[in-house]
């Protein structure tokens, strides 16, 4: 089953607890929420404080993406602040064995992300570590940019790694993800599709959500 998870950084932050709560009614399981520190990735986002208040305010899962230079030193905060789940850029990492059982450790699932030009490879070790991983499919920083092809490339490759190890550790991808390819997304063997402006930059959020969902289901349907 593939799961939408709404990136809030498209959100209206000022109305941020009443879109989630719209999200919610939708049946949305999982929240994507993205840090960004103005240093591994050229913006600034939210810290400990927005997860912390999102957490009083829903009971969705958090899947919080650590875009941040210092991922040992500000995990633990956000595990504390209430994320559900955590990931962190392979590219940030020199220990990633290490951090990602910190964050398990923490309390959190620990996933691991990797940047479009970083080859999957580089995982190798770990894919029986990772409770999740992540292949962006836009270079990180900003919402609303262009898909990058050759991300479902990397996904079918990934999936069929992860099978032949029989491992059932699921893929999300982030970034560039409308109606137009989710269902293609899926089909490469993503299981959580991350959508930030297909989501937020319309006039009606939840329908759509709802879309994504369906063509998501859909393909799931044809893939089986
Ligand atoms: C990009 C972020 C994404 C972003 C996706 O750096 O990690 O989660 O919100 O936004 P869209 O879906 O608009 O590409
Ligand atoms: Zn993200």
């Amino acid at each position: 089953m593939a799961e939408i998870l709404p990136s809030i950084l498209s959100a209206d932050f000022a109305r941020l607890s009443e879109q989630v709560g719209i999200l919610a009614a939708a049946d949305c399981k999982m929240l994507h929420v993205d840090v960004m520190d103005g240093h591994f990735v050229p913006n600034i986002t939210i810290g400990p404080p927005v997860v912390a208040s999102l957490r009083k305010a829903t009971k969705l899962k958090l899947d919080v993406h650590l875009m941040i230079s210092d991922p040992d030193r500000y995990a633990p905060a956000f595990v504390q602040a209430g994320a559900d789940l955590v990931s962190v850029h392979q590219e940030t990492c020199p220990h990633l064995d290490r951090t990602l059982n910190m964050i398990r450790a923490e309390g959190a699932k620990a996933g691991v992300v990797i940047n479009p030009g970083t080859p999957i490879a580089t995982l190798d070790e770990v894919l029986g570590v990772a409770d999740y991983i992540l292949v962006m499919s836009v270079n990180p920083g900003f919402g609303g940019q262009k898909f990058i092809p050759y991300s479902l490339d990397k996904v079918r490759r990934l999936s069929a790694a992860l099978r032949d190890r029989g491992l059932a550790v699921p893929i999300e991808i982030d970034g560039g993800i409308t109606a137009g390819n989710v269902a293609e997304a899926v089909r490469a063997g993503v299981e959580w599709v991350v959508a930030g402006s297909s989501i937020f930059n319309t006039p009606d959020p939840a329908a759509a959500f709802m879309e994504l969902r369906q063509r998501a289901g859909a393909a799931l349907a044809v893939r089986v």
